[in-house]
């Protein structure tokens, strides 16, 4: 018993001890007109650029997204894709300009290959980011097509100055480049751009001055595709006119579901997001976690144990053609209320692992803005070339950085993996269709109206950090920049570990809960988010993460 007590008395003081530090890391900003938050400061000023031209919100986007695609190549270039979940008056949209499995591709491409789904020219998926940003103009635009290039053509042909993770996303990279992207990310030495030092990408103006002038035709179906085949087939992939022909965004409706008084929109199939998001919330409501102290061992092993359990079935998701009967086993209020009573308060229970289950590995980069005005009108986009510089394939003539979405399908369908496990048969790789994805745009509303919009960087780590988010400021009264800094946990089902973040977990809660039966693995950080919402006095807020760089403003 006095052991017991000595033990809370420990964490209670580790928690008076550290929790003020969260607020002193706020990185918010309130503002009235409209609110951005996302990785850099080139976004928002073209955001607000735009929005003070006189364009709406998803004007304003579309420029943020292509200067993301000239000041983070690491991330975001014409070459990769994403969702986004995009609101005005006649409600909410979810659209998928994820990229596609080209139409040489089969599902045992790999394995009969040997190429590599992860880098060079056999990595690339067909992008599409361009017929993304294309359709959200044509939906909802107001400003011509041509003004929303502006800023991104002056970065990249004026130049911007480089940042610290720029340099932390190139150092020793050098040699993974093909040619053409070792002359424009590095100098003529090899060595990498320094903090403070200016980069120009002369080739990319070109490409955006083409699509700002043809829109996105000559990206499917001209000089830019030209490129894109050639630079591919010179790295032996099998990107072929058609494919980018041939390439269509899909509008789809979002994934809704309904957590505590709120109404939570996500992204449905291919991305796995919006499905996890609602199973752990379901899980959430029945285990009554926000009746638990915050930051107690009880809150972190229920949400590790909620996680997992969320996650279970995430390696049967995929492109389906079919989801309803999915849905429904994943989704119902029965299977899910069966799935709950099996969660223990006090110990990991180890579920059996599914049929066709492989731990796949996931890249942990990706980007995500969100935007928001005093209209109730939002944006929440994420993109992503999947690893850093996707397959570090730069086309020659216009210098844009090629993905690595492939490596998201489960590309070695029927082999055994490193645990003896076969890989999720949904997932595997079929021509045009897309690989199963973690990005999770989210927006929240109450009683129709927005109360929040978010997402994440990080892979599966996007829905862990997504949903605590979520919980922590919806349920637990955090203001918003509380909510996107507090600790989080990550738990993906396989591996059978609970990730923390290095430093925010005291040694006597990791062996508090190693005792629950928890295999802990320390990360230095879980994802990163961008959050804005609307206050109840009616100011908007926008929060960034405190663990990577990023930007919040607004008018
Ligand atoms: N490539 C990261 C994701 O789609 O989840």
């Amino acid at each position: 018993m006095i052991k017991t007590i000595i033990i809370y008395i420990k964490v209670l003081l580790y928690c008076l001890a550290f929790l003020p530090l969260f607020p002193a890391l706020a990185q918010s900003v309130q503002t009235q007109k409209i609110v951005i938050s996302g990785p850099s400061t080139h976004l928002v000023s073209a955001v607000k650029e735009i929005y003070r031209e006189g364009g709406n919100i998803f004007d304003a986007a579309i420029a943020g997204a292509f200067t993301l695609s000239v000041t983070h190549p690491y991330f975001v270039s014409l070459g990769c894709g994403g969702f986004a979940l995009l609101k005005n008056r006649s409600g909410i949209k979810a659209l998928d300009f994820r990229e596609t499995a080209p139409s040489k591709m089969t599902e045992d491409f790999y394995v009969k290959t040997k190429l590599s789904p992860r880098d060079l020219g056999a990595a690339v998926g067909v992008p599409g980011f361009v017929a993304g940003q294309w359709a959200i103009h044509q939906k909802y635009g107001s400003l011509p097509w041509s003004r929303l290039l502006n800023p991104a053509i002056k970065l990249a042909g004026s130049g911007f100055i480089v940042s610290g993770q720029w340099l932390r996303r190139t150092q020793g990279l050098s040699k993974k480049f093909n040619l053409s992207g070792r002359r424009i990310f590095f100098h003529s030495d090899g060595t990498p751009y320094l903090p403070g030092q200016f980069v120009r990408q002369d080739k990319l103006v070109e490409a955006l001055r083409l699509i700002q002038r043809k829109n996105k035709t000559l990206f499917y179906n001209g000089l830019i595709a030209q490129d894109i085949i050639k630079t591919v087939k010179a790295n032996k992939g099998v990107i072929s006119l058609e494919d980018l022909k041939n390439y269509r965004v899909r509008w789809l409706q979002p994934l809704k579901f309904k957590f505590g008084a709120y109404q939570v929109f996500s992204m449905p199939l291919p991305s796995s997001g919006g499905i996890i998001l609602a199973r752990a919330a379901k899980l959430m409501e029945q285990k009554k976690i926000n009746q638990m102290t915050l930051y107690s061992i009880s809150e972190w092993h229920l949400l590790g144990e909620i996680l997992s359990f969320a996650f279970r079935p995430r390696s049967q998701m995929g492109d389906l053609s079919s989801p309803a009967p999915y849905l429904e086993k994943w989704l119902s209020r029965r299977s899910l209320k069966k799935l709950g009573a099996q969660i223990s308060l006090n110990k990991v229970k180890k579920l059996p692992v599914l049929k066709d289950t492989l731990p796949h590995r996931e890249s942990n980069e990706t980007t995500h803005f969100s935007i928001m005005n005093n209209k109730g009108e939002v944006v929440s986009m994420t993109l992503t070339l999947n690893g850093n510089f996707g397959s570090f394939v730069v086309t020659d003539k216009y210098g844009i950085v090629l993905n690595n979405q492939m490596d998201d399908f489960n590309t070695y369908p029927g082999k055994p993996n490193q645990f003896g496990l076969i890989q999720g048969a949904n997932n595997k790789v079929r021509a045009g269709f897309r690989p199963l994805s973690s990005m999770s745009p989210t927006i929240v509303e109450k009683q129709g109206k927005v109360v929040m919009a978010l997402g994440a960087t990080g892979g599966p780590m996007i829905i862990s950090s997504v949903l605590q988010i979520l919980y922590r400021y919806l349920f637990k009264g955090l203001n918003l920049d509380a909510a996107v800094q507090a600790p989080r946990v990550h738990h993906q089902f396989l591996p059978r570990v609970l990730f923390v973040e290095k430093n925010r977990f005291p040694p006597i809660v990791l062996s508090l809960l190693r005792k629950r039966g928890h295999k802990i693995k320390v990360r230095d950080s879980i994802a990163k988010a961008y959050a804005v919402s609307q206050k109840k006095d009616g100011l908007l807020e926008g929060a960034f993460d405190a663990r990577g760089e990023g930007a919040a403003g607004g008018l």
